[in-house]
């Protein structure tokens, strides 16, 4: 028994945010944005309305109704997100409730793998379809970034970037083995966990950090307080942080890998991919990549100028976009990798 992607669906907001749009907040300009990542703009969802959950939701009915089954034949949620509605429960649990399907009582997984979270996610379905323990697993990534950036010139190195957005994917059973899910492989290296990351709120009490005092911790012997305290709000320590250079350098060395290491799996070459769709993290990581592995214009598909990067939901927003413009046909060898936050890396080789 293989796993196939038997429908794919995105949603992204309507309100649309120009790199001009954000100069009102932060010293940046268009020309640094797109010199930089390629972005032209990103959607951001409507507060108190939007939120991780209803994106999912929307993205999810229409895999669902791609895939031509019913809500009700759903038998596991895969959901990954960085940017969760709750700390916990976790976006899953949400997900089942928000379309209407929690009399099935069906598992709901959450993952919490970043920009790698979607592949992370394929490869756990792939493994319960091919066990044979579920037959149509729903595979969610979404992000609402916009909700927690810091907007001001301090966080403009990490907020032009993101944008929020949701895709899905129904996965089902196949029985031709030749056609599917081929191979996933997922790695991690976590001496660079601080890299890019949202450190508090955290139960971490400052034990990873030599400059712990920032956080404002009370003393020991009163309990508890370590999980969000006034010194983090003063130090603005609720945004994410990332070393941008670094990332990028082990991401076009982690990504080529980590696509070779499929094709190596599969005894395929690197001339029989016919669409690569990378996590959307910057056009210039994509077109590096693009590069070094020779591949032509319209056998890699990116959408980051419109979108921005959306983490978990970035390769589902792209697959279901590539699909809807028919550039995947019946037949094709689809290559889906990603690179972020852990660090964690993965890839999946997909015949479709
Ligand atoms: O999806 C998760 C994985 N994430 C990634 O893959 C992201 C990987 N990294 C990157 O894409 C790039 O490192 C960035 C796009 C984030 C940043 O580009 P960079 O070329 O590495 O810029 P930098 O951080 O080295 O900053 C260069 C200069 C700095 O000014 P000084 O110190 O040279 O005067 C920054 O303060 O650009 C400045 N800068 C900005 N200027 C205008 C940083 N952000 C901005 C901005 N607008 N938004």
């Amino acid at each position: 028994m293989n796993s196939k992607i038997a429908g794919t669906g995105y949603y992204v907001p309507k309100n649309i945010v120009t790199n001009s749009d954000l100069m009102q907040y932060m010293d940046t300009t268009d020309e640094w944005i797109q010199e930089r990542t390629g972005i032209q703009e990103r959607r951001y969802a409507k507060k108190h309305e939007e939120t991780t959950t209803t994106m999912a939701c929307e993205a999810a009915k229409k895999a669902i109704a791609d895939a031509g089954i019913d809500k009700e034949d759903i038998d596991f949620i895969v959901f990954a997100t960085l940017s969760p509605d709750y700390y916990f429960p976790g976006c899953g649990v949400l997900l089942q409730r928000e379309l209407g399907i929690t009399n099935t009582g069906i598992g709901a997984i959450d993952i919490r793998n970043q920009c790698s979270g979607f592949i992370y996610a394929v490869s756990v379905a792939d493994k319960f379809i091919k066990t044979g323990t579920y037959k149509n697993v729903l595979v969610v990534g979404a992000e609402m970034h916009s909700m927690g950036l810091d907007f001001s010139t301090r966080g403009r190195g990490v907020s032009v970037i993101f944008g929020d957005g949701a895709g899905a994917v129904v996965m089902q059973s196949e029985e031709d083995e030749t056609k599917g899910v081929l191979t996933t492989h997922l790695h991690s290296d976590g001496s660079f966990a601080e890299e890019l990351a949202l450190i508090s709120p955290g139960c971490h009490g400052g034990y990873h950090d030599e400059d712990s005092e920032k956080y404002g911790f009370v003393p020991e012997d009163i309990p508890g307080e370590i999980l969000v305290t006034q010194a983090m709000l003063d130090n603005h320590l609720f945004y994410p942080y990332m070393n941008g250079q670094l990332v990028f350098k082990n991401a076009i060395i982690r990504f080529k890998e980590v696509i070779m290491e499929a094709l190596q799996a599969t005894q395929l070459e690197k001339n029989d991919i016919d669409m690569l769709i990378p996590h959307q993290a910057n056009l210039r990581i994509s077109q590096y990549i693009q590069k070094t592995m020779g591949l032509s214009d319209d056998k890699v598909f990116n959408n980051i100028h419109k979108y921005g990067n959306t983490t978990a939901a970035s390769i589902p927003i792209a697959l279901a976009e590539a699909c809807e413009q028919g550039k995947i046909k019946k037949g094709d060898l689809v290559c889906l990798a990603a690179f972020g936050s852990g660090f964690t890396w993965g890839s999946t080789l997909i015949r479709w």
